[in-house]
């Protein structure tokens, strides 16, 4: 899939700015707050609900505008298949639009786009805290397996429930209730997760022996969060740590807790340098898209942030010609070309952005 056309009204310092995209490699320049990241934040927020920046959603909104909005024109491979996709955030409200139909949930706008993201703070991935992984982990299930998030939302309602229960401290018998629901969504979601993760295990694998070629065995492990497997049901464990859950006034065991690591041989995750975790982070992104794919038949499309002051030549090489390779859409930002970038920049699109505002730059000699 690719998105045609883009417009971005209200985010951060970017006022108003309509991009007609390529299907292929977008180089978006400009120098340092003049709004490249913005711009990719705009289309992960339409596309995920969210930034892949810290922060709440509210904080995209620009100062002053009294709301923001993003437009995407997304064009699948299957059949030519057009999708206009729209979020807004009107008067205290945000509200998404398909097509020409208002949505309910905003989950319907995600599922129609699938943008995957390496950007500068992408190593928190492999060193951060685990709630990053495991969201990286859902969006990848989310796609791959559509009864995922009704399951997932039962879950995090019972959960809410036991949490409840626990602060009134409730009889033993309501508390059983609630972890027999938790146990019968709780199951699925790590079934779910676990299967989704051995098909995104090999593809890491892959990823990572060509982008850190002096480590050894990459893999991933996966946990689950709670004794996934073990014969024994989560209601029963939940049972057993429950006189600590009341303490702590908080479930403490389940998939709500679930983490995944990659790992190589003799080497766990705190041990990686910070380019060695960039790396694996970028092999986890490349995987997941690549996931996607095989899932989905068509490649998401894929966002880097600030490409030259992140990897090294040699490695932006190789991201740019796998990128090249796969034939995916990609929206890369750059201060300046530098040379991996200005070897690829005739067959590129190229976007200038000066204070938040855009020019199309006249395409380089020989440019398609
Ligand atoms: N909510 C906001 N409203 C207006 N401007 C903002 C907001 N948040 C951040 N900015 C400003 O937007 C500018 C562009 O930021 P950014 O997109 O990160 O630039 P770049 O990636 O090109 O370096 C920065 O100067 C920043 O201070
Ligand atoms: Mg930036």
């Amino acid at each position: 899939m690719f998105i045609e056309l883009l417009r971005v009204a209200g985010v951060r310092c970017v006022a108003q700015a309509e991009l007609e995209l390529s299907a292929g490699l977008n180089l978006v320049l400009g120098a340092n707050g003049a709004g490249k990241t913005s711009l990719l934040e705009a289309t992960y927020l339409i596309s995920h609900g969210h930034s892949f920046r810290a922060g709440s959603r509210e904080t995209l909104i620009g100062r002053g505008a009294d709301g923001l909005q993003v437009f995407a024109r997304v064009r699948h491979d299957e059949g030519g298949l057009v999708q206009r996709l729209g979020l807004e955030r009107r008067a205290g409200t945000w509200s998404g639009r398909l097509d020409d139909r208002s949505l309910e949930r905003l989950t319907d706008l995600f599922r129609a786009c699938a943008v995957c993201c390496f950007e500068p703070g992408s190593h928190e991935l492999v060193a951060g805290p685990a709630e990053e992984r495991r969201a990286f982990l859902d969006w990848g299930v989310f796609h791959v397996e559509p009864e995922f998030l009704g399951q997932w939302r039962r879950y995090q309602g019972a959960l809410k429930q036991r949490n409840a229960l626990l602060k009134q401290d409730a009889s033993d018998a309501e508390l059983d209730a609630w972890d027999l629901e938790l146990e019968r969504w709780g199951t699925l979601i790590t079934d779910h997760r676990a299967r989704y993760l051995r098909t995104f295990h090999a593809r890491f694998a892959e990823y990572a022996s060509r982008l850190l070629p002096g480590l050894t065995d990459p893999g991933t492990r996966f946990l689950p969060g709670w004794e996934a497997g073990e014969g024994v049901g989560l209601a029963a464990q939940l049972r057993v740590v429950r006189d600590r859950d009341r303490q702590r006034q908080s479930t403490t065991v389940g998939p709500h807790r679930a983490d995944w690591r990659p790992r190589y041989a003799g080497l766990g995750p705190q041990e990686l340098s910070r380019g060695q975790a960039k790396l694996t982070a970028l092999a986890a992104v490349l995987a997941q898209a690549r996931a996607y794919r095989d899932h989905a038949g068509e490649w998401p499309v894929l966002l880097v942030d600030d490409l030259p002051s992140e990897l090294d030549l040699d490695h932006q090489r190789l991201l740019l010609a796998e990128l090249a390779a796969s034939g995916a859409q990609a929206l890369i930002t750059a201060t300046d070309l530098g040379p991996a970038l200005a070897e690829v920049a005739a067959s590129a699109r190229l976007f200038h952005v000066e204070q938040g505002a855009l020019r199309p730059a006249p395409p380089a000699a020989g440019a398609a």
